[in-house]
C-alpha cells in the first residue's frame, strides 16, 4: 500500500521556511510564516511564561490525565478572555485541543458528524489550511469575496452579496480578528449586518480566533466574535494561544461551542468530548496550564498583558513606518492602508512575479499571494523592503 501513495502538496507557507533557510545570503528578510519576532529577530518566550513554567516545576505534583476535554480552569478562563460577558457561561460547551488548528479540525469534525451535508463558507483569501482541512474532510466549501484588491480593504459589499447565497444550516467561517492573510477586518457595524444575516437565514458562524491581543487590544479583538456569540444563537468558535502567549510548539488551543440553550450543552460538551477521544483522546496540558496560571493570577496576567501590549504597539509602529517610507519612496499614499490593517499580516498587493522578484534580487521572504508578516521586520529592515517594493515597482 505505501509504495502506491501519491505525493501531496506542500503547505505553501511552510515551504517557505525551507527556502529561507536554504538561502545563503546574510541580508536575507524573511515576513513568510506567522511567528512574532522582536527586533533582533527572536521569538521569544514571554516572561509570564518563563514565571509561571518556574512556578509549574515546582508546584506541579503529577502528569496523570486531565479529562477529554482539558482541564475545566483552562476552558473557563478562555471563555472569559474571549467572551468576556457576552453570553451565559452555562451555554458554553468547551474542549481543549491540540493548537488553533486541532480546534478548527475538531469544530469541523464537529460538523461533519451532525451536519455533513452544510457547505462551509471560507473568505476568499483565507489561510490555507482552512480549505486544506475542509476538502480533507470531505465537506461542502463555498468562498465569500473578502478582500478588495483596489483599496486594499474589506469588500462588504461584495462579501454580503456571496453570503447572501449562504442556506440554513449552513457554516459560515469568520477569522475573528486580524484577518490571515490580509490583515483588513470588518468594522463593528459591519460584524452586525453579518450577525443578522446569519441569524435571519439560520446559518451557523463558526470563529477562528487566532490573533487577539495583536490588533487593537484583548477586548477590542475580540468584540466581533463578542457580537455573533450574543446575537446568534449558537456558535463555533476555534482559538489559538500560540501567539499572543507565545507557546507556538505547546500546541494550546480550545474548541467552544456556544449552545442555544443551557439545557443543550451537556450534550454538545459530550459530544467535544467524544470527538477528542476519537482523534487524539487527551489534550495536551502544558501550554494550557501555563496560560491558566497567568489568566487567574493578577500579577502574571499584569505582566503578560504588558509584554503583549508592548508587541502589538512595535507591530504597530512598524506599519506606521513601513506607510511612511513608502510613502516617501512612491511620492503616493497608495499604501497607506498598511497602517490601516491589523495584526501580523499584510496584503501588499504584488503580483506573483513581484513576490518572485523580491525573492530572488533582494532576499525578502513572503508569501506568494504577497502576504507580508509585519512582525519580521525592524526599523533598519523597514526601509530595505520599502526601497525593494518601490523597484519592483508594486
Ligand atoms: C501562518 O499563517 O503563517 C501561521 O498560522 C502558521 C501556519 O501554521 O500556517
Amino acid at each position: 500500500m505505501l509504495e502506491n501513495l501519491t505525493a501531496q502538496p506542500q503547505d505553501k507557507i511552510l515551504m517557505l521556511i525551507e527556502m529561507f533557510k536554504a538561502d545563503p545570503r546574510a541580508d536575507k528578510i524573511d515576513l513568510g510564516v506567522g511567528v512574532y519576532k522582536n527586533a533582533d529577530g527572536v521569538t521569544p518566550v514571554m516572561h509570564a511564561i518563563k514565571t509561571a513554567e518556574a512556578q509549574l516545576w515546582r508546584e506541579e505534583t503529577t502528569k496523570s490525565y486531565t479529562g477529554l476535554a482539558g482541564d475545566p480552569g483552562f476552558s473557563d478562563a478562555m471563555r472569559d478572555l474571549i467572551l468576556g460577558e457576552s453570553v451565559d457561561a452555562a451555554r458554553v460547551a468547551a474542549a481543549a485541543t491540540p493548537g488553533g488548528t486541532g480546534a478548527v479540525r475538531q469544530a469541523l469534525e464537529l460538523i461533519k458528524f451532525h451536519t455533513p451535508d452544510a457547505t462551509i463558507w471560507l473568505s476568499n483569501p483565507t489561510w490555507p489550511n482552512h480549505p486544506s482541512i475542509v476538502r480533507h474532510l470531505g465537506l461542502n466549501m463555498a468562498e465569500y469575496r473578502y478582500f478588495d484588491s483596489e483599496s486594499r480593504g474589506v469588500d462588504f459589499d461584495g462579501m454580503m452579496a456571496d453570503l447572501a447565497r449562504v442556506k440554513a444550516g449552513d457554516v459560515v467561517l469568520l477569522h475573528g480578528c486580524c484577518h490571515n492573510p490580509t490583515g483588513a477586518n470588518l468594522t463593528l457595524p459591519e460584524w452586525q449586518i453579518v450577525a443578522d444575516h446569519l441569524v435571519a437565514i439560520g446559518a451557523m458562524p463558526m470563529i477562528d480566533i487566532a490573533y487577539q491581543g495583536f490588533g487593537d487590544g484583548l477586548a477590542q479583538d475580540a468584540a466581533g466574535t463578542r457580537l455573533i456569540a450574543k446575537c446568534c444563537p449558537e456558535t463555533l468558535i476555534a482559538a489559538s494561544c500560540s501567539k499572543n502567549f507565545g507557546i507556538y510548539r505547546e500546541r494550546t488551543g480550545l474548541l467552544m461551542a456556544v449552545s442555544p440553550t443551557i439545557a443543550a450543552k451537556p450534550t454538545v460538551q459530550g459530544t467535544l468530548n467524544h470527538l477528542n477521544r476519537q482523534n487524539f483522546s487527551f489534550p495536551p496540558d502544558h501550554g494550557a496550564r501555563l496560560v491558566t496560571m497567568i489568566l487567574t493570577d493578577k500579577d502574571l496576567r499584569a505582566d503578560w498583558q504588558a509584554e503583549l501590549k508592548s508587541m502589538r504597539d512595535g507591530m504597530i509602529h512598524l506599519r506606521e513606518q513601513l506607510a511612511r517610507e513608502l510613502r516617501q519612496r512612491t511620492g503616493s499614499d497608495r499604501f497607506g492602508f498598511i497602517a490601516q490593517h491589523r495584526g501580523m499580516f499584510s496584503r501588499l498587493g504584488a503580483t506573483p512575479e513581484q513576490v518572485e522578484l523580491l525573492r530572488k534580487d533582494h532576499g525578502i521572504y513572503m508569501v506568494g499571494d504577497s502576504r507580508m508578516n509585519i512582525a519580521g521586520l525592524n526599523a533598519t529592515t523597514v526601509p530595505i523592503l520599502a526601497q525593494a517594493i518601490a523597484d519592483v515597482g508594486v
